[in-house]
């Protein structure tokens, strides 16, 4: 086997994992949830629950991934033995299992870039009608899914230094740059104000265990935490780094990205008085009728879907990469040959996942239609049972190397390093259990 690859820098790290953390999750998934959720207060219980264990677990699979230098099976199993390595394969699993309805939204915003700037989204339109024929119609949205898989495959095929890091140092910049320009579009809009009030003014009156059981799972999905997409990432991570402070920058930059994207839709959307709580369709319906009322909206609409599709990118890279890992590092295959297999098979998992909105609409598995399967499957059980595995490997089992690991063999000193253990040890798996056991009752 060749020398296994690492990153160029600490900085192309942090741009890669950031890039995997920023996505759709950030700013198609959180500010409809919050939207949906009574504004501030889930903001808040949201922030609650990242700093209790979201950074903690973000740490703890970057720490393993950097300790074995290997893909999350190959982690679990030289660190914890054959058995753990089951924790790995589910990773596995779970990679396809997103991928397959993450290619769906992504290519949803190609389409939606396109639409924009020819025009087709003009005043006066009907935009929950148009979205509904865009995405039951049975070839485009399959085409633009089948585009954004190939795109991705080809940044994952060129390989971590020349593929993953090259075009994560170039795109996240270009996210910042857009994300902020959108955000001060949005708040000088005449009206803005009311939208920022519902933003960050809690009303805790809308509470309820389901506000905290959404957050958890939306604070997983965002920073990729559950699946080893972290660990993996940590993997091409030189010994000598120190980690903590790298992955609680991805985590701050993930928790600023997923903030201001509220900061961007929801001042629009109160300017223009539509619904905040619109669901998912927030970003495919109602934003396209706040561009069409805003000056030059067209242009901002090109680059709000713009600004979608990078953040959707880099994270589908970071979906991909775990399960090529493991075929490069533990099965020997070539990085090509696994990249176009493997994404051949997610595409070909895709196709039902988009025909969920149109011809298989109808079709029902335990009374989900297969796109909404697949998000059930992924955000409320395996990746928070991906999340409790690793809690519990490292707090129970891996606890003494892993502290080792964390402080760079003791080169670094770290007064909260028994925190970070209490956390996992208790924080977590208590918190985990309860989401998982009120998700399936
Ligand atoms: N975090 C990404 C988002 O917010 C999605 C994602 C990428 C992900 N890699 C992951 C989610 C691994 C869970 C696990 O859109």
């Amino acid at each position: 086997m060749n020398a296994r690859e690492n990153w160029g820098s600490r900085f192309g790290f942090i741009m890669a994992a950031a890039g995997s953390a920023v996505g759709l999750g950030n700013i198609w998934r959180f500010p409809y949830m919050t939207g949906t959720n009574g504004g501030a207060a889930f903001l808040l219980i949201y922030l609650g629950i990242i700093i209790a264990f979201g950074l903690s677990l973000a740490m703890a699979e970057m720490v393993l991934g950097r300790a074995a230098q290997r893909s999350a099976v190959g982690a679990f199993r030289t660190m914890g033995g054959r058995r753990w390595a089951v924790a790995g394969y589910m990773g596995i699993v779970t990679g396809f299992v997103i991928l397959s309805f993450y290619i769906v939204v992504a290519g949803w915003t190609l389409a939606y870039i396109v639409m924009m700037a020819r025009g087709a989204l003009g005043a006066g339109q009907n935009y929950g009608d148009l979205f509904g024929a865009f995405v039951s119609s049975p070839v485009e949205p399959i085409a633009y899914a089948g585009l954004f898989m190939l795109v991705t495959a080809l940044v994952v095929a060129s390989g971590i230094g020349a593929g993953i890091e090259r075009w994560n140092k170039v795109l996240m910049p270009a996210l910042f740059a857009l994300l902020l320009i959108l955000v001060v579009r949005s708040l000088t809009l005449p009206g803005a104000a009311k939208g920022v009030e519902y933003y960050l003014v809690p009303d805790f009156s809308e509470v309820t265990a389901g506000t905290f059981r959404s957050a958890i799972a939306q604070a997983f999905f965002s920073l990729s935490i559950g699946m080893g997409t972290m660990l993996t990432y940590g993997s091409y991570l030189g010994k000598h780094e120190r980690l903590p402070s790298a992955a609680l920058t991805v985590v701050l930059i993930d928790t600023t990205v997923a903030v201001l994207a509220g900061l961007m839709i929801l001042p629009a959307v109160f300017a223009y008085g539509l619904n905040p709580g619109e669901g998912p369709g927030l970003t495919f319906v109602t934003l396209p009728a706040v561009f069409a009322a805003m000056p030059f909206g067209a242009l901002f609409g090109v680059l709000f879907f713009t600004l979608l599709a990078i953040a959707a990118l880099t994270s589908a890279i970071s979906l991909l990469e775990p399960m090529i890992a493991y075929f490069v590092d533990e099965r020997g295959v070539s990085r090509a040959r696994a990249v176009w297999i493997m994404s051949a098979i997610c595409f070909a998992l895709g196709i039902p996942a988009s025909l969920s909105f149109g011809a298989m609409a109808g079709v029902k598995f335990f009374g989900f239609n297969w796109f909404d399967l697949m998000d059930f499957l992924a955000n409320t059980i395996m990746l928070p049972i991906g999340g409790l595995l690793l809690a519990i490997f490292i707090g129970w089992f891996w606890s003494k190397p892993a502290l080792a690991a964390l402080s760079n063999q003791g080169a670094l000193h770290q007064p909260w390093a028994p925190v970070w253990m209490f956390v996992l040890r208790f924080v977590a798996p208590v918190g985990i259990v309860w989401i998982l056991l009120s998700g399936l009752f």
